[in-house]
């Protein structure tokens, strides 16, 4: 396909018959095949991986594996750079936690992080790790100027989210790489809002972690996320959690550590969520990451200017620098009554509030209406969504202003 059909993708998504669903940076709608792959896994093979030595446990750890590889094709990197997750916030707090930090070291971290790549930073202030915040300009976005000028030689790592989650701004990820690489220091991105809707390839953006969901951009199901983690790094890192699966060999007195990924994936995994999200890679690679890209850029320009142009609303954001996201007010309105009056009245769904994260809202301002409105698209979306939900705004907002 050289470009998206979203009239297709909606037939693998009958949820989407029913409501107008502007929340993709939440977590996205299941298509069908991914479900389907699940769905075969607990009908045909529905064992446990990396243990039995019976057909059906061999069949289930290989397409368990099956699923880490396509996972690692389609982000460039080798198979045992993926950590299987729950979700990003695990993938970032395996860094965090696993870190060898010591006291008076410091970490670069811009101020309007989504909390899941902010608490666990802010929570090392408690061992004495400094934290270097670095203030977005009025847009959400973070100049590598100041990233440089924080570096010194207590920094032990750069950290940035590629897409704010609550404001849509895309942040200089490349650039923050090559700063990264040349000064030594340990570089972490949270692909949240961009894994699934851009092309990532790890090798270019030079971070030794990067954080994925499974269930946003992916369009894999809800339980899945991963973190990639460069292979010459890994071996530093101490895991989070041990037991089942994690260790080589085990004596009263101490344990030897399985490679990674292993190492970090304790316990019985969500085997079925995984081989789900293979066929999301699969299903995500048969639309085209560049169509994806390209298709969800017109749409959220569009989205913007229409929202926009309605009196009485407040858009944060440049549209020039935001990717899947528009974030709004209507003016002297709380965020969630008109969430709520977008849902009671077309059955739009948008998130309304601090989109857990307090410091970048307080950031643009949006803290008196107790956050902002939050649209989020995938391909499934389309412009005729798009106007029921900027015609809908506009009611409300003359609504207000009346
Ligand atoms: C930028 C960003 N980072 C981290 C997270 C946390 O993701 P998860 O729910 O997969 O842990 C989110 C969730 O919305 C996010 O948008």
């Amino acid at each position: 396909m050289n470009s998206v059909k979203s009239s297709d993708i909606r037939k693998d998504i009958p949820l989407l018959n029913e409501i107008i669903y502007l929340d993709a940076a939440s977590t996205t709608p299941t298509p069908e095949p991914v479900i389907n792959a699940m769905v075969d896994y607990y009908h045909n093979f529905n064992a446990n991986t990396g243990r039995g030595a019976y057909k059906t446990a061999v069949k289930s750890t290989t397409k368990f594996d099956d699923a880490r590889k396509k996972i690692a094709n389609f982000i460039n990197c080798a198979k045992n750079e993926v950590i299987f997750t729950k979700n990003t916030t695990e993938a970032i707090n395996i860094v965090a936690k696993g870190l060898d930090l010591n006291k008076g070291d410091s970490i670069i971290v811009p101020n309007i992080e989504h909390h899941s790549n902010f608490l666990p930073w802010l929570n090392l202030k408690k061992s004495g790790i400094n934290l270097r915040i670095i203030k977005a300009n009025k847009f959400g976005i973070i100049d590598t100027f100041d990233v440089e000028k924080a570096i010194d030689d207590s920094t032990k790592l750069i950290t940035t989210t590629h897409i704010s989650n609550s404001i849509g701004s895309y942040q200089p990820i490349y650039e923050m790489g090559d700063i990264a690489e040349e000064k030594d220091i340990l570089y972490l991105v949270d692909a949240a809002q961009s894994a699934g809707h851009m092309k990532l390839d790890v090798k270019k953006i030079k971070a030794d972690f990067i954080a994925f969901p499974g269930h946003k951009g992916l369009l894999g199901p809800v339980g899945t996320g991963f973190l990639y983690c460069r292979n010459e790094v890994a071996e530093y890192l101490k895991p989070l959690i041990l037991g089942g699966g994690t260790v080589s060999n085990v004596t009263e007195k101490d344990y030897v550590l399985e490679p990674v990924p292993s190492r970090f994936e304790a316990g019985t995994q969500n085997i079925a969520g995984f081989i789900g999200l293979g066929a999301a890679v699969d299903y995500v690679k048969r639309i085209g990451i560049e169509n994806i890209e390209k298709y969800s850029l017109n749409l959220t320009r569009y989205m913007y200017e229409r929202i926009n142009d309605i009196d009485n609303t407040i858009c944060y954001g440049d549209p020039e620098n935001i990717h899947g996201i528009v974030a709004f007010n209507i003016e002297g309105m709380n965020s969630h009554d008109v969430a709520k009056i977008l849902d009671e009245i077309k059955n739009i769904c948008v998130r309304s509030g601090y989109h857990c994260a307090i410091p970048a809202i307080k950031h643009v301002g949006a803290d008196a209406l107790e956050g902002t409105v939050r649209a989020s698209i995938h391909c499934y979306n389309n412009k005729e969504e798009i106007d029921i939900f900027a015609e809908t705004v506009n009611e409300i907002a003359k609504f207000a202003g009346g």
